[in-house]
C-alpha cells in the first residue's frame, strides 16, 4: 500500500482491488446494530476542508468514528484559515495537535501534496482543486462492480464538465487500472487540455454515444456537475450562465443533460451515476436521478465503506513514525468481529 493517496495513480491494480475487497467487508457494517469494529482505537483523523462539502467530508467522518478513530472535522470557515493562516501553517497546527491522518480537500490543485511535505502522517486527498478525488474514483469503481460485476472490459461513459472535474480525472485513471475503457463527452469548451494523453477515447455527441455508435455498447454512464464556482461567474449556483463554456444553460442541457429520451438510448443493463451535488435540470433531469437505474444514493453509501477501508490500510498497522504502513498480514478487522 502506498502511505498517502493523493492520486488514483499512486494505486496499482493490486491495490485497488485490496481497497475495493475490504470496502466489501467494512459495508457489512451498515446493517449491524453497533456501527463500531476497534481497528483504529487510539487514533485521531483530522478532516482538514477548505471547500464545502457534504457527502466527502461526513463519510469520512462516519469512516473513522466505525473504526473507533477519533475525527475532529476543521473547515475553512470558522477556522484561523479565515484570518489569513497559510496552508502550511493551518497543516502545521494540526500535525502539532498530534493527528494520526490528514484528509485535505483544498480548491488549489496539488495541495494534498505539498501537505505532504509538511507533516509526518499518512495524507489523504479529499479533491485538490481541479486535479484528483482518487476516494470518489474508489467508491464509484465499488459502486459499478457491485452493479456490473468485475469492471474489466467494461465500457463506462463520463458526460460534463471534465475540464473542472477532478472525478474524471481519477475515474480515467482508476477505471484504466481495472481493465475498464472509458468515453469522455463533453462540449469542446469543457474537454480537458490535454485530453488525448489519457487512457479513454473522447466525443462532443452525447447521443451516438449512448447509442452505442461511437465507442461500442454502453455499461454505465456517470454525468458530472457543472461546477459554476471554477468558471469565474463568480457565483456558486442562482442559474447564472456559466461565462465562456456555453452559451446557455437550456442550451447545455439540451445538448449534454441527462434526459429522460437520452436514458432511454442507454441498454436496460447499464446504471446512471453521479458524485453528486447535482444540478437537477442542467446535467441530469430528475427522471433520470430518481429512476431506478439512479446509483446516486449507492454511491454515497459505497464512500462510507470504501473511505473506511482506505483509512485502514494507510492508518492500521503503520510504525508509529517509521513511515511504514499498511496491513500487516493481521486479520481483517471487519472479519475478526462479524
Ligand atoms: C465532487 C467533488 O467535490 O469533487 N463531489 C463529491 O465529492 N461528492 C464533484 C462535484 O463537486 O461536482
Amino acid at each position: 500500500m502506498t502511505r498517502h493517496l493523493l492520486s488514483a495513480a499512486d494505486l496499482d491494480a493490486a491495490g485497488a482491488y485490496e481497497i475495493l475487497n475490504s470496502a466489501e467487508q467494512m459495508d457489512a457494517i451498515q446493517h449491524r446494530q453497533v456501527k463500531k469494529l476497534p481497528a483504529l482505537r487510539g487514533r485521531t483523523v483530522v478532516n482538514l476542508f477548505f471547500e464545502d462539502s457534504t457527502r466527502t467530508r461526513s463519510s469520512f467522518e462516519i469512516a473513522g468514528k466505525w473504526l473507533s478513530a477519533d475525527v475532529v472535522n476543521v473547515s475553512a470557515k470558522g477556522s484561523s484559515v479565515s484570518k489569513g493562516e497559510s496552508l502550511r501553517d493551518t497543516a502545521l497546527t494540526v500535525a502539532a495537535l498530534g493527528v494520526d491522518a490528514l484528509v485535505i480537500r483544498h480548491p488549489s490543485s496539488g495541495a494534498a501534496h505539498r501537505v505532504t511535505e509538511w507533516v509526518d502522517c499518512p495524507v489523504i486527498n479529499a479533491g485538490d482543486g481541479t486535479h484528483e478525488h482518487p476516494t470518489q474514483a474508489l467508491l464509484d469503481a465499488f459502486t459499478l462492480r457491485r452493479r456490473l460485476g468485475e469492471l474489466a472490459g467494461r465500457h463506462i461513459v463520463i458526460v460534463g464538465d471534465l475540464t473542472h472535474s477532478r472525478v474524471a480525472r481519477s475515474n480515467v485513471l482508476l477505471l484504466g487500472l481495472l481493465g475498464a475503457q472509458v468515453t469522455l463527452v463533453a462540449p469542446p469548451t469543457l474537454m480537458p487540455a490535454g485530453v488525448h494523453t489519457w487512457n479513454c477515447s473522447t466525443s462532443w455527441d452525447l447521443d451516438a454515444t449512448l447509442a452505442g455508435k461511437v465507442a461500442g455498447d454502453v455499461d454505465a454512464v456517470m454525468m458530472l456537475r457543472v461546477q459554476r464556482e471554477r468558471m469565474g461567474t463568480g457565483s456558486s449556483g442562482g442559474g447564472r450562465a456559466a461565462v465562456g463554456y456555453f452559451p446557455t444553460e437550456r442550451e447545455y442541457a439540451i445538448g449534454y443533460g441527462l434526459s429522460p429520451a437520452r436514458l432511454d438510448l442507454l441498454p436496460e443493463h447499464a446504471p446512471v451515476l453521479h458524485p453528486g451535488p447535482m444540478n437537477r435540470g442542467l446535467e441530469i433531469s430528475s427522471i433520470a436521478a430518481d429512476s431506478p437505474r439512479s446509483l446516486v444514493l449507492d454511491q454515497v453509501r459505497a464512500g462510507v465503506a470504501v473511505r473506511m477501508a482506505v483509512l485502514y490500510h494507510l492508518m492500521a498497522g503503520a510504525d508509529e513514525g517509521s513511515g511504514r504502513t499498511g496491513t500487516t498480514g493481521e486479520p481483517h478487522p471487519a472479519a475478526v468481529h462479524a
